[in-house]
């Protein structure tokens, strides 16, 4: 068993996700890096003690990584925030991934320049070794599990997603064929975030061809550059159209679907197909969407 300590603003939230992960032996809420011994949340609670909010998370490193638990970690921050998540504010409330061996620190810091590549701007997370951790009391360990009702700065859905995300790799498996696999990705999507519409097109030559999918008929064929799946297509990335209606140019299959999100698959840096999910209300996709859906779009290949 191996220990990492992520600070990943409220600890109750952050608890809750990392308890869901499989692989995962143990989780303790409790306090990272600060400057008095044994703190207790009162006073941690007045942002002087140098604190952060941490959850201790053990973990079997045969059935999940460190880069994993790492890459989870960013699912549940915004790592451009500082000493701020969700509704909380204040230096306990920083980010942060505190290792104990100096071993870790290229493995972490990997995804650290990954994900920072990605957003184009420095990362607000700090990354450094553990200087000392404290148990928070035991009211405040899996206090969502005891609470099922309190706050949560981590949106519902990630906690579905993560689900998803973990039950599709074990049914996609070894399989090797790709259409088996988006088969069965469709129909996991769809029956877990209860979606409208899920499927895949393929790119064919010069177009888009339907693939497997869950919901009702569509087209069949989209132009390179028409439509959502067009431009996802074209510009290489995920488009996410809170209003059909307020989108140039979107192909309506049918009149039912009112907003879209349209995720492109890459293999080698070109297209070749698309995830599209619509659904009937308007404003249902987000970035949490986006970041999830690529992540399970990676999955396929
Ligand atoms: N609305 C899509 C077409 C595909 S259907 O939504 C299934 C688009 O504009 O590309």
């Amino acid at each position: 068993m191996k220990s990492i300590y992520f600070a990943a603003g409220c600890f109750w939230g952050a608890g809750h996700f990392f308890s869901g992960v499989d692989g995962v032996a143990a989780v303790t809420t409790g306090f990272a890096n600060g400057n008095t011994l044994n703190p207790s949340y009162k006073e941690v609670y007045t942002d002087t003690t140098g604190f952060a909010e941490t959850v201790k998370v053990e973990y079997n490193p045969s059935l999940v990584s460190l880069k994993e638990l790492t890459e989870l970690f960013f699912t549940i921050i915004d790592p451009l925030s500082v000493n701020r998540q969700g509704e909380d504010e204040g230096t306990r409330y920083r980010t942060g991934v505190y290792y104990t061996s100096d071993e870790e620190l290229p493995i972490i810091k990997a995804v650290f320049d990954d994900v920072e590549s990605r957003l184009g701007r420095p990362l607000a997370v700090e990354l450094c070794p553990l200087r000392n951790f404290y148990s928070a009391e035991e009211y405040h360990q899996h206090y969502l599990d005891k609470n099922p009702g309190g706050y949560c700065h981590i949106p519902l859905k990630t906690f579905r997603y993560l689900r998803l995300y973990q039950d599709l790799k074990n049914l996609l498996g070894d399989e090797s064929d790709l259409i088996a696999r988006m088969a069965n990705t469709a129909a996991l999507i769809h029956e877990r975030m209860h979606f409208w519409w899920t499927g895949f097109y393929l790119v064919r030559g010069e177009q888009l061809v339907l693939g497997p999918f869950q919901g009702p008929v569509a087209c069949t064929r989209i132009a390179f550059g028409r439509g959502v799946c067009g431009a996802a297509w074209k510009e290489r990335r995920t488009v996410v159209v809170p209003d059909v209606e307020q989108f140039p140019g979107h192909i309506a299959c049918s009149a039912a679907s009112r907003s879209e999100i349209v995720v492109p698959l890459l293999t080698d840096g070109t297209v070749t197909a698309v995830l599209d999910i619509d659904s009937t209300e308007v404003g249902t996709f987000d970035d949490i969407d986006a970041l999830w859906l690529e992540k399970i779009a990676e999955r396929l290949f």
